[in-house]
């Protein structure tokens, strides 16, 4: 049996604890009845999600006495948006959630954003807690307090920086993940490796495909290591004025390539943070600040997992280089009209930079493009 980690994020009075390991749905009464005033708990979750785990954790809750009320919302990137909030804040005043009590998020990054901003201004401001069930709110979203909802301007425009009390990630969930999208957030593993830990990348290197495989002990490790580097960067920059963007490593060319896909399931978040990533890297080592041969290393550890790091490996059109520079353009990292790059001196070392030949930018993207043609 594999313990419990536990990652602290020292926040002050607001310090909390991630806590990595397996079974952990199944305690979460255990993890979770210290931090009650009551003993019931609102949690908010989705369909698919909700069929495969919703009943272990309500036994899970049940073996410490704790009641549990939930709201199943519709899985997918459209609820988290103002109809869904309103929903999931007014069933929260309707089951009567006071401002001691806990909601619970059950769910991938949607459900954690979603759950996390309607606690967040229920009552202005009830804990909460996460409980991601996808690789990728495990390592990224569900750690670091950003919450909130998509509207038809854009992604994550309206939300809150509002901090859980307590995260649960339960390595034996990732176990029920379809493979593409273990392997999108897996994507956000190498992200961090590359923005600031080369040793973990070498680690990845040898033990990325038998952890894709489904070795558990690596699994566990990856989240750590992952979850440790998230949270050194939020307790120094929690409301990022400056190192947190390192954490939009890849993001710039992703954000642009979920637009020009229409936010669908031709490319998912995590696929669309590796490809960035190569781009990032491509655009690197052509700008001279790092090693020719870095970018190629990069994507032969992306290539090795069989994830898409290419636009070619992106299905169906793609707008021209232009217009994906105008997407970029829209990108909510954009300071006094200067797009934001997070580029890489090296694996391991990355830094935030406004400072982009825009011809540099569209010959990468030229070239990305015709070979996706040939
Ligand atoms: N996902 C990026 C951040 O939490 O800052």
């Amino acid at each position: 049996m594999i313990a419990t980690d536990i990652v602290p994020v020292e926040l002050g009075a607001r310090r909390y604890e991630v806590r990595v390991g397996p079974g952990l749905l199944a305690r979460a009464g255990a993890e979770i009845a210290p931090l009650l005033r009551r003993p019931r708990v609102a949690v908010l979750t989705e369909d698919t999600v909700a069929a495969l785990h919703l009943d272990t954790l309500r036994d899970g809750l049940a073996a410490e006495g704790i009641a549990m009320q939930a709201l199943v919302l519709p899985p997918g990137e459209g609820t988290k948006s103002w109809p869904h909030l309103a929903r999931a804040v007014e069933w929260l005043l309707e089951a009567q959630v006071e401002r001691a009590d806990m909601v619970v998020a059950l769910g991938g990054g949607v459900i954690g954003d979603l759950a996390g901003f309607a606690a967040a201004i229920l009552r202005r401001g009830v804990r909460f807690v996460q409980i991601p069930t996808s690789l990728l709110a495990q390592v990224d979203s569900s750690v670091g307090g950003k919450t909130g909802i998509n509207t038809a301007q854009g992604k994550n425009l309206v939300g809150a920086f509002h901090q859980p009390s307590l995260v649960l990630a339960d390595i034996d969930v990732l176990d029920s993940l379809p493979a593409r999208d273990f392997l999108a957030g897996y994507g956000e593993v190498v992200k961090y490796g590359l923005l600031g830990d080369a040793t973990f990348f070498d680690w990845m290197e040898r033990h990325g495909p038998a952890l894709a495989a489904g070795d558990r002990s690596l699994r566990q490790q990856a989240v750590c290591r992952s979850v440790a580097m998230k949270a050194g960067i939020v307790v120094r920059d929690e409301t990022e004025q400056g190192e947190r963007a390192l954490l939009n490593l890849g993001h710039t060319f992703c954000h642009a390539l979920e637009a020009a896909t229409g936010y669908s399931a031709r490319l998912l978040h995590g696929e669309g943070v590796a490809i960035g990533c190569a781009l990032a890297f491509d655009l690197s080592a052509r700008l001279g600040l790092c090693a020719q041969e870095t970018p190629g290393r990069v994507a032969a550890h992306l290539a090795a997992m069989g994830m898409k790091h290419r636009l070619a490996d992106i299905e169906g059109e793609l707008p021209d280089a232009e217009a994906l520079i105008a997407l970029m353009a829209q990108d909510k990292k954009v300071v006094d009209g200067r797009m934001r790059f997070v580029l890489a001196r090296d694996i391991g070392k990355a830094f935030v930079t406004d400072d982009v030949p825009p011809e540099a930018l569209r010959a990468l993207l030229d070239e990305a493009l015709t070979q996706r043609r040939r």
